[in-house]
Order: structure tokens, then C-alpha cells, then sequence
């Protein structure tokens, strides 16, 4: 059997990623909570309610776990609408809480990075037009000023806005998220905004912490004409990935966002990522459809022999995590996965999509790309926004309604791989066997 280690670069951040409205439990001022309420939004009715419990006081019992499982790093968000309750209230308790809860991750040696914006909003500010409203920028500096000064005794490393991308698709084309509507414009509109937030934040966050390390986190998909002999197939799939992929992007690059038939100026977005955040989960063939007109007559699929996970909701596609980094590139930044994960009850698919991933994580750091860590989606089960608790992403089982964990034998693996901060092939041969022969040839 071939003997082999997969090193990974010295101080590489190994971790698991978390949000605030799926883990905390009792958020009742933002917009999920109150899309929760409506009849129809989520899977079965499901609601939040106690989540994971942390704000109860459990991330003491999980950043434990973490830190025994030989993590060395945690990202989580902070939640607006507990800091600013209202537009002229700031809860000191709230910031005392996540301070006390840095203060833990830090004496377990693990490293926080703390995202500012995920998903969820204070109601006050969708009762004033949310991120359709250009008047929330000045909104988010004042929060993010207010935070960033609260929390910098213990955080260097921001993230400033979750997957701006997936926020304005589902909210504002899909009508998935709060506030569910299908309006192309707004989604160019809110797309807009996040990216003059995101400048705003990042220009607050070094002027009170110049040492700060600050970018956001960008959801990749790769979109492939799923006939490469016809021209439309690859007309839509490009013009989709324009729109999810490049599109708040591009002014972080240039200061200038390209929308359906024109563009946006954003100058002061220019130059503002000192990384970037990747966050990976699987691609997409697209093809033309005339029945997809609400989705620029684009068909999402995925390949038809693809490996899919616990509720179909992914495709195991470890070669997408490739492309993403190498997509990832041309930002000329150092690049950090801030999410990759798999919904996976049983904990079938889990460890060799674990393995496999990284595995092109590894190949990407050998052609020298600036790759600084990974955070695995999720440290344990929790609540998956429109889907409710029907998908499972943790390491640790979670059983919301006694609160127990159960560990999942990816548990062993991921800790396996961060204490050696390498893939070994034993580790592959005793968990993720079924992949061996292709990961270490003969
Ligand atoms: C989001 C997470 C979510 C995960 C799995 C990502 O798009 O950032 O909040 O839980 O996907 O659905």
C-alpha cells in the first residue's frame, strides 16, 4: 500500500465555520425570524428557536470540541440585530457576550475570525428597504465601527459580509430568503449596495485596526454549458456566473460592478480585500431554456452521475473545488476557504468529500497559490435557513430538541488532519477507503 503524506504550509488555519441566526438560539429581531413566522417559508414550518443554543451559553461546550479535535481556528458571525436593536440602541450586554465568547476561543488556542454580516438583518433596518435602501451603508459603517472598537482586543481577522452573492440571488431572483422577492433589478441593486457596505467596512475596520486582515466571503460555482457544441448552452452558463460569481467581485478589483446591460461605478470598493474568502459546495451544468425565463434562461443541473448528498441538495464534485481557488487567482490576494461542507446525516459522503476536497485544496498550494487555511461548514448540525433542519452539515450530530451531540466519524478524520497538518494516506485508508486508489495511485 502506498505510503504518503499530504502537507499542508506551516501556521495554515485549520477550523469549522458557523453564523449567528443558525447557532445562537432566540434571535427574534431579524428578518429570518420573522420569514420564519410566515406560513410556507421554511421546510415543514421548522423555525430557529434555540438553535445550537450558544447564546444559552453552549459554544462553551462546542469550542471544547473544537479545540480537543486539534482545531486551531473558528469562524463565526455576529448578529446586528442584537448589537443594534434599534437604529439609536446599542446593547452593551450583547457585545459583552461575544467578547466573553472570543476570550474562550482564544484560551483554547483556537483563532477567531469573525464575519460582521450573515444573512440575517435587524428588522428596523428591511422595515426601512433593507439593502435595496442606499441609506444602509451608513448604517452598516456605524455598526461595524461600533463592533470592530468592541471586539478588536480579540480579532484581527474580519470578514465583512457572507456570500453577498447568495444573499441578493435568493432574497431578490429566487425569493428563497426574506424578503422573497423575484426582481432582477433589485438584485442588482442590493448587490450594489453590499459592495459600497463592504468599502465602507473595510475602510472603518483599518482606520480604528491597521493591522487588520479584512475581506468577505464569495460563494463560487462553477457554470459549464452542459452541450459545449451549442452556443446558448454556453451563452446563459456565462452569463450566469457573470452575475453570481463575478459581480460584487469585479469593483473589489477595479471599482466597477458590470450589470445585465450596463455597469455601476463603485470606486471607493477598489483594492478593499486583504484576502479573499472561498466558499465551496459543488457546480453546475447550465443549458438554455426557455422555461427558466426568471433565470436568464439558464437550467441549473447537475451532472447526471454525480454523487449527491444526504437530500440531493449537493453534488460531490471535488474538481469544483479547484476551479474555485483557480478562479480565485486572479484577485492577487491570499485566498482562505471560509466554507465546504456536505449535508449528510449518515456521514456517508462526509469523509470523502473531506479527504477529496482537500486533496485539491493541496494540489492548488503545490502550484504555490496562496491558499491560508480551510473552515469546514459545519462544526455542528444547525439551522439550515430555508431548509430548515431537514440537512445536516456538522461534524457533531445535534439533536435540537434534547440538545445532545453525537460526534460523526468525520470527527476523527478532520481532527486527524489538523493535528498532522497534512492528509496521510493511513488517515484515507481507515476513513475514507473507497477513494484511496485514486488519491495515491500506485
Ligand atoms: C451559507 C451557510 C449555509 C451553507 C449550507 C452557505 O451558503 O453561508 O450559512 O449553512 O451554505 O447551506
Amino acid at each position: 500500500m502506498a505510503q504518503a503524506t499530504l502537507n499542508f504550509p506551516r501556521g495554515f488555519l485549520w477550523g469549522t465555520a458557523t453564523a449567528s441566526h443558525q447557532v445562537e438560539g432566540n434571535n427574534t429581531n431579524n428578518n429570518w425570524y420573522a420569514w420564519e413566522q410566515e406560513p410556507g417559508r421554511i421546510r415543514h414550518g421548522q423555525k430557529a428557536g434555540l438553535a445550537c443554543d450558544w447564546w444559552g451559553g453552549r459554544w462553551r461546550e462546542d469550542f471544547d470540541r473544537a479545540a480537543e479535535t486539534h482545531q486551531n481556528a473558528h469562524r463565526l458571525s455576529v448578529e446586528w440585530s442584537r448589537i443594534q436593536p434599534a437604529p439609536d440602541r446599542w446593547d452593551e450586554h450583547a457585545l459583552d457576550r461575544y467578547r466573553e465568547m472570543l476570550r474562550g476561543m482564544l484560551d483554547r488556542g483556537i483563532t477567531p475570525m469573525v464575519t460582521l454580516h450573515h444573512f440575517s438583518d435587524p428588522i428596523w433596518l428591511m422595515e426601512q428597504g433593507g439593502w435595496e435602501n442606499p441609506a444602509v451603508v451608513t448604517h452598516f459603517d456605524r455598526y461595524v465601527r461600533k463592533t470592530v472598537e468592541a471586539l478588536r482586543e480579540y480579532v484581527t481577522l474580519w470578514c465583512t459580509i457572507n456570500e453577498p452573492n447568495v444573499y441578493a440571488t435568493s432574497g431578490y431572483t429566487s425569493g428563497d430568503f426574506p424578503p422573497g422577492k423575484h426582481d432582477i433589478n433589485s438584485t442588482f441593486r442590493v448587490l450594489a449596495n453590499m459592495a459600497r457596505g463592504h468599502a465602507a467596512a473595510y475602510h472603518a475596520i483599518h482606520e480604528i485596526q491597521p493591522q487588520a486582515r479584512a475581506g468577505t466571503a464569495i460563494h463560487y460555482r462553477s457554470m459549464k454549458a452542459a452541450k459545449s457544441w451549442f452556443p446558448l448552452d454556453g451563452m446563459v452558463a456565462r452569463q450566469l456566473s457573470r452575475l453570481f460569481n463575478d459581480a460584487f467581485m469585479r469593483p473589489l478589483m477595479n471599482g466597477v460592478m458590470p450589470t445585465l446591460l450596463g455597469r455601476v461605478r463603485i470606486p471607493e470598493a477598489k483594492g478593499t480585500q486583504d484576502y479573499l474568502g472561498v466558499n465551496y459546495y459543488t457546480r453546475d451544468l447550465v443549458s438554455f431554456n426557455l422555461l427558466y425565463a426568471n433565470q436568464l434562461f439558464g437550467h441549473r443541473y447537475y451532472r447526471p452521475d454525480a454523487e449527491l448528498s444526504g437530500t440531493g441538495f449537493l453534488a460531490h464534485e471535488p474538481e469544483g473545488m479547484f476551479e474555485a481557488l483557480k478562479w480565485a487567482l486572479q484577485f492577487n490576494v491570499p485566498i482562505i476557504i471560509t466554507e465546504n461542507g456536505v449535508e449528510d446525516a449518515e456521514d456517508h459522503l462526509r469523509p470523502k468529500s473531506l479527504v477529496e476536497n482537500l486533496h485539491q485544496v493541496w494540489r492548488a498550494i503545490n502550484f504555490n497559490w496562496p491558499i491560508k487555511g480551510y473552515f469546514h461548514w459545519s462544526l455542528v448540525d444547525n439551522f439550515e435557513w430555508e431548509r430548515g433542519w431537514t440537512q445536516r452539515f456538522g461534524l457533531w450530530e445535534l439533536d435540537e430538541a434534547t440538545q445532545a451531540r453525537k460526534k460523526r466519524p468525520s470527527v476523527d478524520l478532520y481532527a486527524e488532519i489538523c493535528r498532522n497538518n497534512a492528509i496521510t494516506s493511513e488517515a484515507v485508508a481507515k476513513y475514507a477507503p473507497t477513494v484511496f486508489g485514486k488519491m495515491f495511485p500506485n
